[in-house]
């Protein structure tokens, strides 16, 4: 099947799968997954890998053998090879923005370079990660002062979306590894609240401000920047703060950052083939670098590398981002599930589920298929989750007994050099209860069917040895490398957002012309004049 024609509910796999998931879902002839153990003594073995440091143990689903095969024959059948070797080529695969997605060149080394266009791509990159690591070595060394020559000991990225989530997760996750003169800080919301109470709590002598915006347009960031420009005006008495050693732009848009008053030298430029949800790689992690060290920075890089040569290289069934990819599609498409969850049992992973809602959901929340037409199979699903223990005490009820099917990726580090031996084991041997009480369920006494547990509940359980920058920095891409994987089975372009474009016009019109914005709706217009008078 061709491309143009490609259409994944018109594969013979799909159908196949369509006839196995009615099974699955028979009463007779459905899946027990404690079963499958039963039947197969080697079922942990075939259905678990490793990838580096990273081990995926992905038994206990409702996938017995021969739906396993229909799956990877629904990867073999799409696409996703051509198009991911289009990917890493750098050919335009974000049709609609006419763009290459370019962001593993961040992480690529000049070796991987082979034609004249890649090894100039890798030299640029060179030439962008060198400057990230000359300021953050700046900052961090304690040379780079402030107006009044005193050291930066805090630092504030401004930015929103995929110039905020990554930096700000991955300072929470490697937190083992940050410096300890240097907090970092991080505004998004264009509640004033935000930004206001945490340049309450700071001394602009010491404060350093990156603005990280892709476009340097976006109207949150430039008003949280606006703000923290008068908070140096007020504070230092600065005629022009922005072109002091206060401000840092960290953009694929240099000349808007110059326009604005950022002197060049303090622009960190990256390529606009990085997409927003996508550039914690690039000079956007400057705040990362500047935490963690530029060491630690490009483990990161090398562990999300090691992670893409793997995409590249592993047959499909040994291939990880494959393999979750695969799994989600089986629940979502085939037993109707409406969404993923994930859990890490790590609370300085607190942040994941946030960072992986934009990953997956801005990039395949999509009803248009790549050749323009509606879809008419679901996409990408609703993710959420938050860490464990806590969830074990708020939704994990739900899990248990509730009536929908919400299929989970338990998520921990085998070492944690920041917990001790007690609570370390005590904190894993929860996941490990719940992943099986899930699955294994339990009858109800004569009487009382409230402790009924259905059990044959499917989850993915991935351990890192330790959550060490490398770890992470695969972690990271394994996902991005399994959206990729969906988007590509479900021919939809994972690369663009025009889906948030609407709600931007509608607020700028709004503020521009208040409740007479012409085409308000009536519910709208009331609720604008009811703020209006109660203010
Ligand atoms: O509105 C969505 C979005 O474009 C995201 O894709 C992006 O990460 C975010 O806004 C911020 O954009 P920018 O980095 O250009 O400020």
């Amino acid at each position: 099947m061709n491309n143009a024609s490609y259409n994944p509910a018109n594969t013979a796999a799909w159908n196949r799968l369509l006839e196995l998931a009615s099974e699955t879902q028979s009463s007779d002839k459905g899946i027990a997954i404690n079963q499958l153990f039963q039947e197969d003594s080697q079922r942990f073995e075939k259905y678990s890998l490793k990838a580096g440091e990273l081990k995926l143990d992905f038994s206990k689903n409702l996938v017995n053998d021969d739906i396993w095969e229909q799956l990877i024959n629904l990867a073999q059948q799409s696409p996703l090879e051509t198009h991911r070797a289009a990917m890493f080529a750098g050919e335009k695969i974000n049709n609609t923005e006419d763009r290459a997605v370019l962001h593993a060149a961040l992480r690529s080394t000049e070796s991987d370079a082979l034609s004249a266009e890649e090894k100039a791509r890798a030299e640029q990159v060179e030439r962008q990660l060198q400057a990230v690591k000359a300021v953050s070595e700046e900052i961090r060394s304690g040379s780079w002062t402030g107006s009044t020559g005193k050291p930066i000991t805090d630092i504030i990225n401004i930015g929103i979306g995929g110039s905020d989530l990554g930096p700000k997760m991955a300072c929470t996750a490697l937190e083992e590894y940050a410096h300890e003169r240097i907090n970092v800080h991080f505004i998004s919301n264009v509640d004033g609240a935000q930004i206001l109470s945490t340049l309450k709590k700071l001394d602009p002598e010491t404060t350093l401000v990156s603005i990280a915006s892709k476009t340097f347009t976006t109207q949150e960031t430039m008003l949280n920047a606006k703000t923290a420009i008068q908070w140096f005006k007020d504070k230092l008495g600065l005629e022009n703060p922005k072109n002091s050693a206060h401000f840092i732009g960290l953009t694929a848009n240099p000349e808007a950052a110059i326009n604005y008053g950022i002197p060049k030298n303090q622009i960190l430029e990256f390529s606009d083939w990085v997409g927003g949800r996508y550039s914690l790689w690039s000079s956007i992690g400057l705040s990362i670098a500047i935490s963690i060290g530029f060491d630690n920075f490009k483990q990161m890089l090398d562990g999300a590398r090691e992670m893409d040569l793997h995409f590249q290289q592993a047959p499909l069934e040994k291939n990880m981002p494959v393999i979750l990819a695969l799994l989600g599609i089986w629940y979502s498409n085939f037993l109707n599930a409406q969404s993923i969850a994930i859990i890490p049992y790590c609370e300085r992973l607190l942040l994941l589920p946030s960072y992986l809602q934009q990953l997956d959901m801005e990039s395949n929340g999509k009803s248009t298929s790549l050749q323009g037409e509606s879809v008419s199979y679901n996409t990408g699903p609703i993710l959420w989750g938050q860490t464990g223990t806590n969830g074990q005490h708020a939704f994990f009820q739900l899990l248990h007994q509730g009536t929908r099917l919400a299929p989970i990726d338990f998520i921990a580090a085998v070492k944690d050099n920041l917990s001790n031996p007690e609570h370390h084991q005590v904190l894993l041997g929860n996941m490990l209860a719940q992943s099986s009480a899930l699955m294994e369920g339990q009858a109800a006494p004569e009487g009382e069917q409230h402790r009924y547990y259905p059990g044959n509940k499917p989850s993915n359980t991935l351990l890192l040895n330790e959550l060490s920058p490398k770890n992470f920095g695969a972690l990271i891409a394994l996902y991005e490398n399994k959206v990729f994987v969906q988007g590509s089975i479900w021919n939809i372009n994972s690369f663009d957002q025009w889906g948030v474009e609407l709600g931007k016009k509608m607020a700028n019109s709004l503020l521009d012309q208040g409740s007479s914005a012409s085409n308000l709706d009536a519910s709208t217009k009331a609720l604008y004049d009811y703020i209006d008078e109660q203010s």
